[in-house]
């Protein structure tokens, strides 16, 4: 990189010739005003508070649009200079409305802030006020164009970062303004409310929308997202002791930048939701001898939990008692967690809630590649030669992903996007694949044949660290591609096209919940990592397997050991060297046994051979199918504790209510999707008796027969340290990533050994259509609701604008039926009915339909059956086979 030298305010400098005068002068420690410059932003020179001035000509520039040159005498704040700016902001506060008193910006106007700074008073001009009524009529965002200084924040960070193109300028002059297509209010627009736009604008013209007064934030403090795996960092504002603000933090380097989605933005009001919990609760027979949960005390319900679970040990056994860890709680709390399960309790039955979304499945990954697949960073994405995006809508269900594929894809990385529904992303591919519902792995494995064929693999990589390729060419060359293209319902010619796009190249694959949560998900998972390692494409920066983790710590929780078969670091329990490990550093002896996985926990329930079941943070009887049934195996336990925030569906059925902490109340550290550990620290303290989860496992752990207690969150962090490699960074950092310990020799620079073996190509059998239920059901998530919607459920924003749901029909289903936009259905299957509106969807293949998740209690988990889904075979609960009927 060529540098330059040149002086600023009398500084000599020397900066890359390629900056912008603003960038040197920053990079040196000088400050510029500036009003619609963002760094995360294309540079665009609309407000011109940024001016210098250059000594040799005099002329007056706008730094940030203005590449330095060599040799540059610039001032950055001479007489003229600051003549001019005060010029600037005048004309400015001329023609901006006189309501700073009640302006939720306050104090955090820059417009506010720059005329402090020059020292602007009165301005001494006529005034000219703009009025634009108030736009405010969805839950989320107001808009008061009064307040505009046309600064182009919104809209550049609208097309730039989270490429929506809700806004653009429209009109031209004093008029012009920023504004959605036909001037229709942000709800009628293609707007994703993720708010990005509001935490960029300057001044109060976009708003947080508050549905009650809160005033304005005391201070704010960065915490991170608690709802998805991509974990964004956020900067909580808060007063009176409650969460009233979130936007996102602007941390260097951090996986959202500038960016959030609506729930990361706006749903965090249901921390201050009145199903919150406030402090232990106990179910006591009152006068009229019903059974109802009562306020205790911390000691009263720790002491009766503790001593239930070691009744119930001593007379059923350790085996008939289960734990179900949390997908949303910290790792620090997992680690916990499966430590009293497994040392002072002596059973494996622990899970936690990512079960749901297929997480077992994963093992298929760490099996081969002892977990080093993880490492990649979704800002490598930018430099993929081109990405083969299955089974995931993104832009739904993990937002900032979808922003970084998007951008991916504006800048010419192809996309391949296959997804029985025509998904958002599918605008932005290079090649959408309408691919036939649970036929991925017949895709996968027909584009690994057609690249065979082609020889577009790469020996060496196979060579130096494969092994069983000869075997899985045998394999691919008893695929028939007439079968391949019959069994996905895709044209052969569009599935070369895609062969011909991966061709030659690196590939990165994204792979969502319609793959991890589908019938044949593990041989789909085992199909995708044959098409990386025949690709060379494993290991490699912007390429590999991306996998996207739905909650916030599903990653962490996995790590952590929350999982029957697994021990803290993924590290497999029914290995008796592992084992042998672990009971040196517990200093106890481990049960042998199969732990129970969540399904296998209710079954077991349902049976009486599980009697307690101590539930963390989740919330079974909303995020399983079969509520009824998971409801009676609840109630035929003998003791059911459930520690939580939100008094959930399950938390009114418990025999004890433990009352924990939001991420924002408590300290902890959690993973996201790339494997970056962030660690965070309280904002505010929870609401009433309610304690950090950690504290109260530690205080049961006390009871349970720990000899000490942790006391601090960094005594257990620092035995995760000690005895987990991966996890050696963990140090309360706000970022930290896991350790690339014990990975196979792909990763390392010489090695040989620990080659990675190809999954068997398997082929799915045809299976014959079901006359009694023509349709295929797919359940899915929409952008507003996060999971069962637990927490988004108790968030009254996203209530009062998504909680409705339609049913997607497609338009040719819709005729076929007689049924039109806005007709009440009832969708059955086998297992269940789901009553809602239609909304015709022209993205949808005729013959499915979709439901999406998360509204009304969750009832679309219903339409599937309770089994297993780590058993082969298992059918999945991610599409099934549904009637339509009109109710
Ligand atoms: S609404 Fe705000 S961000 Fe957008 S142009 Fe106006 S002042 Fe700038
Ligand atoms: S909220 Fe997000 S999608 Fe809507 S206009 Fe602002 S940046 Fe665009
Ligand atoms: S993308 Fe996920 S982590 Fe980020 S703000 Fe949205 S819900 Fe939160
Ligand atoms: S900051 Fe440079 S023109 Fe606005």
């Amino acid at each position: 990189m060529d540098t330059i030298p040149l002086t600023i305010d009398g500084k000599k400098i020397t900066c890359s010739a390629e900056s912008s005068i603003l960038e040197a002068a920053e990079q040196n420690g000088i400050k510029i005003p500036r009003l619609c410059h963002h760094p995360d932003l294309k540079p665009f020179g609309a407000c011109r508070m940024c001016l210098v001035e250059d000594e040799k000509t005099g002329r007056l520039m706008a730094s940030c649009v203005t590449p330095v040159a060599r040799d540059m005498v610039l001032q950055t704040a001479s007489a003229r200079i600051v003549k001019h700016r005060r010029n600037i902001v005048r004309l400015m506060i001329a023609e901006h409305p006189e309501s700073c008193i009640v302006c939720s910006k306050g104090n955090r106007c820059q417009l506010r802030q720059a005329a402090a700074n020059l020292g602007i008073g009165e301005t001494n001009l006529y005034r000219m006020p703009n009025f634009k009524p108030l736009e405010q009529a969805n839950p989320f965002i107001i808009r008061d164009l009064s307040k505009c200084i046309l600064c182009g924040k919104c809209i550049r960070a609208d097309h730039e970062l989270v490429v929506v193109g809700a806004i653009d300028y429209n009109l031209r002059g004093f008029g012009s303004r920023p504004a959605t297509a036909h001037e229709l209010g942000l709800e009628q627009s293609v707007c994703t409310f993720c708010g990005t736009c509001v935490s960029l604008c300057p001044t109060g013209a976009l708003s947080i929308k508050n549905t009650r007064f809160v005033g304005s934030p005391e201070y704010e403090e960065v915490s991170i997202c608690g709802f998805c795996g991509v974990g964004c960092s956020l900067a909580l504002g808060a007063a009176d002791n409650r969460v009233i603000e979130a936007n996102p933090a602007h941390l260097p380097q951090s996986v959202n930048g500038a960016t959030l989605c609506v729930r990361g933005h706006f749903a965090h009001d249901f921390l201050n939701s009145s199903e919150r919990l406030v402090g232990p609760l106990l179910r006591k027979s009152n006068n009229t001898n019903a059974a109802m949960l009562a306020p205790v005390s911390w000691d009263e319900a720790l002491d009766l939990t503790a001593r239930r679970l070691m009744e119930i040990k001593y007379e059923n056994g350790p085996q008939s008692i289960g734990f179900l860890g949390s997908s949303k709680c910290s790792n620090e709390e997992n680690y916990l967690f499966q430590k009293i399960a497994r040392v002072f309790i002596g059973t494996n039955n622990i899970d936690n809630g990512g079960y749901v979304y297929g997480q077992s499945l994963l093992k298929v990954f760490d099996e081969k590649t002892d977990g080093g697949y993880r490492m990649n960073r979704l800002a490598d994405l930018s430099q993929a030669e081109v990405i083969l995006i299955l089974g995931a809508d993104p832009n739904h269900s993990v937002p900032v992903v979808g922003y970084y594929l998007k951008r991916a894809a504006k800048q010419g990385v192809p996309l391949i996007v296959a997804d029985p529904r025509r998904t958002e992303l599918a605008g932005f591919s290079r090649l959408y694949l309408p691919v036939k519902p649970q036929s991925d792995l017949e895709l996968i494995n027909g584009l690994a044949a057609l690249l065979h064929e082609k020889e577009a693999y790469d020996p060496k990589f196979i060579d130096r660290y494969t092994e069983g390729f000869s075997l899985f060419r045998y394999g691919l060359s008893s695929l028939d591609m007439d079968q391949v293209s019959r069994k996905t319902s895709l044209a052969k010619g569009a599935i070369r096209a895609a062969a011909e796009l991966i061709k030659g190249k690196k590939i990165a694959v994204v792979i969502g919940h319609g793959i991890l949560q589908q019938k044949n998900g593990m041989h789909a998972l085992g199909a995708i990592l044959n098409l990386t390692l025949m690709t060379g494409s494993l290991g490699r920066k912007g390429a590999g397997i991306f996998v996207l983790a739905k909650e916030n710590n599903q990653q962490g929780a996995m790590d952590m050991g929350a999982m029957p078969d697994l021990l803290p670091g993924r590290q497999p329990q029914a290995d008796q060297i592992v084992r042998k490990k672990w009971e040196k550093n517990w200093k106890i002896k481990l049960s042998p046994d199969d732990g129970l996985n969540m399904v296998r926990m209710i079954e077991a329930a349902e049976k009486g051979n599980l009697k307690a079941l101590y539930i963390l943070g989740e919330n079974p009887l909303r995020a399983l199918p079969e509520s009824n049934r998971v409801r009676k195996a609840l109630q035929n336990l003998d003791f059911l504790v459930v520690q939580d925030i939100i008094n959930s569906e399950t938390a009114k059925l418990a025999d004890v209510v433990l009352a924990g902490a939001a991420l924002s109340e408590k300290q902890g550290s959690v993973t996201n999707l790339e494997g970056r550990i962030q660690s965070f620290s309280p904002v505010v303290r929870p609401p009433g008796k309610a304690k950090a989860d950690w504290q109260i496992l530690d205080l049961l752990a006390g009871r349970l027969g720990a000899r000490g207690s942790y006391d601090s969150l960094e005594k257990i962090r620092s035995e995760i340290r000690q005895f987990v490699p991966m996890y050696a960074s963990l140090n309360g950092r706000q970022e930290a990533w896991i350790e690339m310990s014990g990975i196979k020799a792909i990763f390392q620079s010489n090695g040989t050994d620990g080659l990675i073996s190809f999954y068997p190509v398997v082929s799915t059998e045809d299976e014959p259509a079901d006359q009694d239920y023509p349709f295929t059901a797919i359940v899915g998530t929409q952008r507003y609701h996060l999971g069962s919607g637990t927490r988004t459920g108790a968030s009254e924003r996203i209530q009062k604008f998504a909680s409705v749901g339609n049913i997607g029909l497609s338009p040719q289903d819709a005729a076929d039926l007689g049924l039109d936009n806005g007709d009440t259905v009832d969708i059955r299957s086998q297992f269940g009915t789901v009553t809602r509106a239609i909304q015709l969807k022209p993205g949808l293949s005729p013959g499915s339909i979709f439901v999406p998740t998360g509204v009304h209690d969750n009832e679309a988990m219903n339409l599937f059956g309770l089994s297993d889904l780590t058993k082969p075979g298992a059918a999945g609960w991610k599409t099934c086979n549904v009637k339509i009927e009109k109710a």
